[in-house]
């Protein structure tokens, strides 16, 4: 069993804050473990919440789509979320959940991953990196660096529309296609950058 293995045997088995006594599964992530690029939503859904895995509805098959267009699938990037469990009904986690699940196992995640691009998908996730000052509306698709504060590591967060988001909504789906492209310019960049 790899480390990232491990980790997630871990996030199933956890009762580190009161989200474990809702959920139904914990949702620790898939994808490559080798890969340079960790896409990473606020929290599971219903449907994730059931099945274990993250974003497989219908922002799911939207983000499906937006790689293929990048000539990536899910088997060549790791999708994950800030929060492993559900919170109830939907609503935001509690800064006290976000603060137990990253530090227990998001920062460890990428440790071990040692990703160059973090996508954060949507303005909650973002601000799990960025400061809250920062509007997604002026930021989305501008490379930000940051550390991750147990590694050391430094990484280059992208923040990203979530794919909820513009599920519906023509010129958002539009905007997100456009700044998914820079993802592969970006990670290309970054070969030379070394
Ligand atoms: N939205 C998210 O942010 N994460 C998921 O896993 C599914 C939907």
């Amino acid at each position: 069993m790899n480390d990232l293995d491990r980790i997630a045997d871990d996030i199933r088995l956890c009762h580190k804050c009161p989200l474990a006594q809702t959920r139904i599964c914990a949702v620790p992530g898939t994808g490559s473990g080798k890969s340079d690029i960790v896409f990473i939503g606020e929290a599971p859904g219903a449907r994730e919440d059931r099945e274990g895995l993250p974003f497989i509805g219908a922002a799911g098959k939207f983000l499906d789509e937006m790689l293929a267009d990048i000539a990536l699938s899910r088997a060549d990037v790791f999708v994950t979320n800030v929060v492993k469990c559900r919170p109830p009904d939907n609503r935001d986690p509690l800064p006290e959940e976000v603060r137990i699940c990253t530090e227990a196992y998001l920062w460890k995640q990428l440790e071990v991953l040692k990703p160059k691009l973090l996508v954060p998908l949507g303005r909650h996730a973002m601000h799990r990196f960025l400061p809250v000052t920062e509007k997604i509306s002026e930021i989305h698709g501008t490379p930000v660096g940051i550390t991750n504060p147990l590694s050391g590591e430094k990484y280059v967060v992208l923040p990203l529309y979530h794919p909820a988001a513009a599920l519906y909504n023509g010129s958002m789906r539009e905007v997100l296609k456009r700044d998914f492209r820079e993802i592969p310019k970006m990670i290309e960049k970054m070969k030379y950058e070394k």
